[in-house]
């Protein structure tokens, strides 16, 4: 197993007992994971041959790992782990950059045969440039090591951005990862800047930014992304519950589009758009609770959403990069209302060609973006409105 070709799907198992490794990585095996992530600081064993055990009956090719960073044991256990699992011939053996001195390095190239030797490191703390992250990423490749790792943990989710600079540029394999909900896009748009290995959590495990293994397939096929995958997603906060990426994946690969419909989860969505600012990121939905200031980040915005106050949709236009902000929250709502009381009036012998909202009294709960769209498409019918929302100032 190597760095080139096909895409891998890596399942990361973090488990207490020999047991439950084996049958995660089952498990792992079902819901479609090339190899797996043995994390062995995760195990509670009283003697290594319960590692050797369990590196001898894997049933999946694996990446075998050990932080001393989770627990007091120490840099002797670790090394002890790794070494096994050269002598075992494991694909992928990791060492954290702080254990990978260069005796250590040297000792451990000496020993391995068909194994390849990744160095990582592990980020704590948030923002991170892309010169500090630079700079790292040099320490890593000059241990001689066959790939390099990195894990940050992102406050933002523009803090993912550099995370995407490293991948486009670096010299040798590189696994990325930002941690967290805010770092899921590093996993679903990673092939797009030449990541060679994704992770994914097990179905009902979930782990804050790992995508389900099942979605990558399935969902997201990210086995067919490449440089030229152009982005679109949704802008919302919380974004998990969305059922866009159900909709709108398919639909892509349905009409032979390249592209990828992803969930975003943006807090300031102005500095979203400043860091996300190429063409390749080329359209958005835009969720709660940003509809309105979206407004303010587009170039130019439809004249009913203008009116609205309000955007759920916007295009980045390809001939000039601008951002064209449309709703089209109104219309959907609105017509959905029409068609259904259009349809019982049928029933009940009353059709006729006026609004069936017309003269009816509108309720709406909630003055944010979605409901300022709402007000709008209905009092342009000719409803009454009426708005519970329990801060007067915004009605
Ligand atoms: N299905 C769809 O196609 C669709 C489309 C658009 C929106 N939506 C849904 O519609 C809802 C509103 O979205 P939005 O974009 O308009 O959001 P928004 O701009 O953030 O507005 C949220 C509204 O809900 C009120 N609110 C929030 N938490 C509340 C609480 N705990 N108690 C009472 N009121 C509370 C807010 O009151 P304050 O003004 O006092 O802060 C505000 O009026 C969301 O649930 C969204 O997911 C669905």
């Amino acid at each position: 197993m190597g760095f080139k070709g096909e895409l891998l799907v890596c399942a990361i198992l973090e488990c207490e007992t020999m047991e439950e490794m084996l049958s995660s990585m089952e498990k792992a095996k079902e819901e479609g994971a090339d190899l797996v992530e043995l994390c062995i600081n995760s195990m509670s064993f009283s003697h290594i041959s319960e590692v050797e055990q369990l590196l001898k009956q894997r049933t999946l090719p694996a990446i075998v790992s050990f932080r001393t960073f989770c627990r007091g044991d120490s840099k002797k256990t670790c090394l002890q782990v790794l070494q096994l699992a050269l002598q075992l011939n494991v694909e992928f053996v990791e060492i954290e950059l702080e254990v990978a001195s260069n005796v250590v390095m040297t000792e451990l190239m000496n020993k391995r045969s068909n194994s390849k030797l990744i160095v990582s490191s592990y980020i704590q703390g948030g923002h991170l440039s892309k010169e500090k992250l630079g700079n790292l990423v040099t320490c890593l490749q000059c241990t001689g090591a066959d790939a390099i790792k990195l894990v940050v943990d992102v406050v933002y989710i523009t803090d993912v951005a550099p995370v995407f600079h490293m991948l486009t540029h670096c010299q040798i394999p590189l696994i990325a990862r930002a941690v967290g909900d805010r770092g899921l896009i590093s996993q679903l748009l990673g092939p797009k800047y030449g990541a060679f290995l994704v992770s994914g959590s097990l179905g009902g495990n979930s782990i804050p930014g790992l995508p389900p293994l099942a979605s990558i397939k399935q969902v997201y096929k990210l086995e067919y992304m490449d440089v030229d995958t152009k982005v679109f997603g949704v802008i919302s906060n919380p974004v998990g519950h969305s059922k866009g990426p159900l909709l709108h994946n398919p639909a892509f690969r349905h009409t032979r589009y390249n592209g990828i419909y992803v969930p975003l989860l943006v807090d300031n969505v102005k500095e979203f758009f400043r860091v996300y600012s190429c063409n390749d990121f080329a359209g958005f939905s835009v969720g709660i609770p940003h509809k309105e200031a979206a407004v303010e980040c587009c170039d130019e915005v439809h004249p009913l959403a203008k009116s609205i106050g309000a955007v759920n949709t916007i295009v980045r236009r390809p001939t000039d990069g601008k951002l064209v902000g449309y709703n089209t929250d109104c219309e959907a709502c609105i017509s959905a209302i029409e068609d259904a009381l259009r349809e019982r009036r049928i029933t009940n012998g009353q059709a006729s060609h006026a609004s069936p909202v017309a003269g009816k009294l509108f309720v709406l709960v909630g003055a944010g973006g979605a409901a300022r769209a709402m007000a709008f498409g209905a009092k342009s019918r000719g409803a009454r409105i009426v708005i519970f929302n329990r801060n007067f100032g915004k009605n």
